[in-house]
């Protein structure tokens, strides 16, 4: 689903998310769900901004490997810290099916020649990847870096994650990267447990133990350390102050087997 209107009077995940990282694209209705998050939850924050610093390491890692065009889905907001950021000569496609962070998104990125936001549904794999200005930006014939950070946990049975994860590393190039980060029970299950009760229920969130999303990914070996809280994955010194005590989310970065003799093969 698309959301074509603005309503200021429920809050938004995107929104509160912005909250949660510190910005300033967010109202009331947004703020008070982002304080009774932070009471059932105290750690949120921090793992949302764990999760971020995770990010920007991942996308270096594709980096590392010659994969240097990146699909950013349910990007939120492309404020601080974002893909183009970490990237800037890179080719970034953000995605977002929320009214305000795709128009946001928008004007944030007018008159960039290399990022662009779409306002699309990412449950939907062919609108995403054929979107005009997916086309226009991606080459797709070469390997691609999808992130897929904290949206998965929307996605319900009935919405069928797996195919929908397939849906892009099947359709992308061989040596594509797939970098996720999905809501869990797994560490911390009281918090967790407090925290889905206060999430709003259209659509629900649910949390998924790593065995279930690995069995997501089609035989995708994830890269080492695997999948692990953020702040675990390949921890730099840029991330000493964001270790995340009750983490209440895993994240992994996952290839596509490589054409051989490419980078990093
Ligand atoms: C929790 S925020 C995560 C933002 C960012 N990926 C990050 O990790 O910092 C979730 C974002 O996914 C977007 N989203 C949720 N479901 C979506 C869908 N089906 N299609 C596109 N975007 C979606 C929300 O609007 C929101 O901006």
């Amino acid at each position: 689903m698309i959301t074509r209107t603005l309503d200021l009077d429920r809050p938004s995940d995107a929104r509160v998310h912005d909250y949660l990282l510190g910005g300033g694209s967010n109202f009331a209705a947004d703020r008070a769900l982002a304080r009774r998050i932070l009471t059932a939850a105290p750690s949120a924050r921090l793992d949302a901004l764990a999760n971020r610093d995770c990010l920007r390491r991942m996308i270096r890692t594709c980096l590392d490997h010659g994969v240097d065009q990146f699909l950013d889905l349910g990007s939120g907001i492309p404020t601080a810290g974002s893909a183009h950021e970490i990237a800037p000569d890179s080719p970034v496609v953000y995605v977002d099916n929320e009214h305000l962070a795709a128009t946001q998104g928008e004007l944030l990125l007018r008159g960039s020649g290399t990022a662009a936001m779409v306002h699309a549904d990412v449950r939907d794999p062919d609108a995403v990847l054929g979107a005009e200005r997916t086309r226009e930006l991606l080459d797709l014939d070469r390997p691609v870096a999808v992130l897929l950070f904290g949206v998965a946990h929307l996605f319900g049975e009935h919405h069928h994650p797996a195919e929908v994860i397939r849906g892009y590393t099947e359709a992308l190039a061989p040596g594509s990267f797939l970098a996720l980060s999905h809501l869990t029970d797994e560490f911390t299950p009281r918090r967790a447990r407090d925290l889905l009760a206060v999430l709003p229920d259209c659509p629900p969130s649910v949390t998924r133990d790593r065995a279930t999303v690995l069995s997501f990914l089609g035989g995708l070996e994830p890269l080492e350390p695997g999948a692990v809280p953020a702040s675990d994955w390949r921890p730099d010194d840029a991330s000493e102050d964001l270790r995340v005590d009750e983490p209440l989310s895993f994240a992994l970065l996952a290839r596509t087997p490589p054409r051989p003799n490419s980078p990093g093969s």
